[in-house]
């Protein structure tokens, strides 16, 4: 319903790179195109009644038919937690549709017959799925091979190795009396890997202890 939302996180970084290199390209569906009436109209006040409004079944038909061959996402609060195992999985799918819901949802039947997989950015409720496919457009795009210049870079990070990353220093190595771990400027390779991997440890137990069963080898 908001094509325009989405100018400004396809026209910076990563994503504007890879799709400037060719490695990527998106199309955008302005859904009102497929809107009934003079009107347009997307949604309509839900069957048994309550707040808000249902995007109708028409236009999403309308606009979703001819993209069976894709791998179709609808964004919703109700869907699956999006993680970067989510993401590692879309990269090697060679199309995809993003569906943006909006107010509060879509009729059933649309997920029913066109939707492969409902899918949520967070517990939180946003206004709608815009943020979502952003998120999920740019998470793609740079495991995408070509577009992040060092393929360590994806695969050292946060969530790899089922850990958080360890805190990262650069120059100067003192600031207002605040210094780098000494550990960081010894020049011992194995020292700096032990401590990382300590970080690691720690800053996962004190902050996800939810991600210490999957241990490091795990592969979400
Ligand atoms: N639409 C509204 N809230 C959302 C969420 N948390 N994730 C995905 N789509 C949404």
């Amino acid at each position: 319903m908001f094509p325009d939302y989405f100018e400004g996180p396809l026209d910076v970084s990563i994503v504007r790179r890879a799709v400037e290199d060719g490695l990527l390209e998106v199309d955008l569906i302005d859904l009102r195109d497929h809107g009934l009436g003079k009107h347009r109209q997307l949604d309509d006040t839900p069957f048994g009644g309550g707040p808000g409004m249902v995007m109708m079944i028409e236009p999403l038909a309308s606009a979703l038919e001819p993209l069976s061959s894709t791998t179709r996402i609808l964004f919703t609060p109700a869907g699956i937690p999006m993680t970067q195992a989510t993401l590692d999985r879309w990269a090697g799918l060679p199309e995809i549709t993003f569906v943006c819901g909006r107010y509060e949802g879509v009729d059933q039947r649309i997920v029913d017959h066109f939707i492969d997989e409902e899918v949520s950015l967070g517990d939180y409720v946003l206004a709608g799925g815009e943020v979502a496919a952003a998120a999920a457009i740019e998470g793609v795009s740079r495991l995408i091979p070509g577009v992040v210049g060092n393929p360590e870079s994806t695969d050292r990070e946060s969530f790899r190795g089922g850990l958080l990353e360890e805190p990262v220093y650069t120059r100067p190595a003192e600031y207002q009396g605040w210094s780098v771990p000494d550990v960081l400027l010894s020049g011992d390779h194995a020292r700096i890997e032990e401590w990382r991997r300590e970080q690691r440890f720690r800053r996962t137990k004190e902050r996800r202890p939810d991600l210490m069963s999957n241990g490091e080898d795990s592969d979400t």
